[in-house]
């Protein structure tokens, strides 16, 4: 399917009031789009500023991992906000972003879709979106924080390098049906702003019980890899302040902020 994510595309019909409306930026090759909306918010870009690709030749992760990012196949955004929260509450945006990510891939492909946690967003078991934070702060204040996303959209198993063919898969992997990506942009933007304003009116509790119902480990036997340690347990909760909660088997509860679940047992 040849189609593209110009600005003016994606505008059309959207029903957002600011995500979207404003500056958007779109680039056929960039190397992270995360680099240019930094560098876009150092300059003073207001919320809502998007930057686009077609394709990144140096797309980031998590962890310092590269993501993926094949031309006209995928979607690869970054979204620069100013929340007005300390650095702790970045944690929430991440965790809010996945379950509008969720709810606008639900739309596509309504079965076998679950957030791995903290922010991805597995369909049948294997990654097909991802979610990368970064914020700008001095001492308690955020200056912006830019999110990115990636979803692997129309992309075939031939578009994934032999190490990813096992754990990645697309929309079109799925369901055998491609889609088109400015529909899928507008529907993740509208329910980016609807959650985001449900987060900056202090009602994170709403997003973590969604967040919660999506979960593929809450409940669970879990073991986290946390820096360089891990911690095994049964996944509890997640609290208010957006940390996992582990019960190990000593009864000790460790509260997570950020890592990797290595294994569900
Ligand atoms: C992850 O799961 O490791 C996070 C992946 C985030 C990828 C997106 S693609 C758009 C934005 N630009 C980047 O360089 N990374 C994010």
């Amino acid at each position: 399917m040849k189609d593209t994510l110009l600005p003016n595309e994606i505008r059309n019909s959207l029903k957002t009031r600011i995500f979207g409306q404003k500056e958007m930026y779109h680039f056929t090759t960039a190397v992270s789009t995360n680099d240019i909306a930094g560098d876009l918010g150092r300059r003073g870009a207001p919320e809502g500023t998007l930057v686009i690709a077609e394709t990144q030749t140096g797309g980031k992760g998590r962890m310092g991992r590269t993501w993926h990012s094949p031309p006209g196949t995928g979607i690869y955004l970054s979204i620069i906000l100013r929340p007005g929260i300390v650095p702790a509450g970045a944690n929430k945006i991440t965790l809010m972003t996945a379950v509008a990510a969720a709810e606008a891939v639900k739309k596509f492909c309504p079965d076998g879709l679950m957030i791995k946690w903290p922010n991805d967003i597995l369909i049948n078991g294997k990654k097909a979106a991802g979610i990368l934070t970064t914020m700008d702060t001095s001492g308690d204040s955020v200056h912006y924080v830019i999110v990115g996303i990636g979803i692997n959209v129309n992309a075939g198993p031939e578009s994934f390098p032999g190490d990813l063919r096992d754990i990645a898969t697309s929309l079109f992997m799925e369901t055998g049906m491609p889609v088109r990506r400015e529909i899928l942009v507008r529907e993740f933007l509208e329910s980016f702003e609807c959650f985001y304003r449900i987060l900056l009116e202090g009602d994170f509790r709403v997003i973590r019980e969604i967040w919660k119902e999506q979960s593929n480990i809450m409940g669970k036997e879990v073991t986290a890899e946390v820096r360089d340690c891990t911690v095994s347990g049964k996944a509890v909760d997640l609290d208010d302040e957006g940390f996992l909660l582990v019960r190990d088997a000593a009864g000790g509860l460790h509260r997570i902020i950020s890592g990797d679940i290595i294994k569900i047992h």
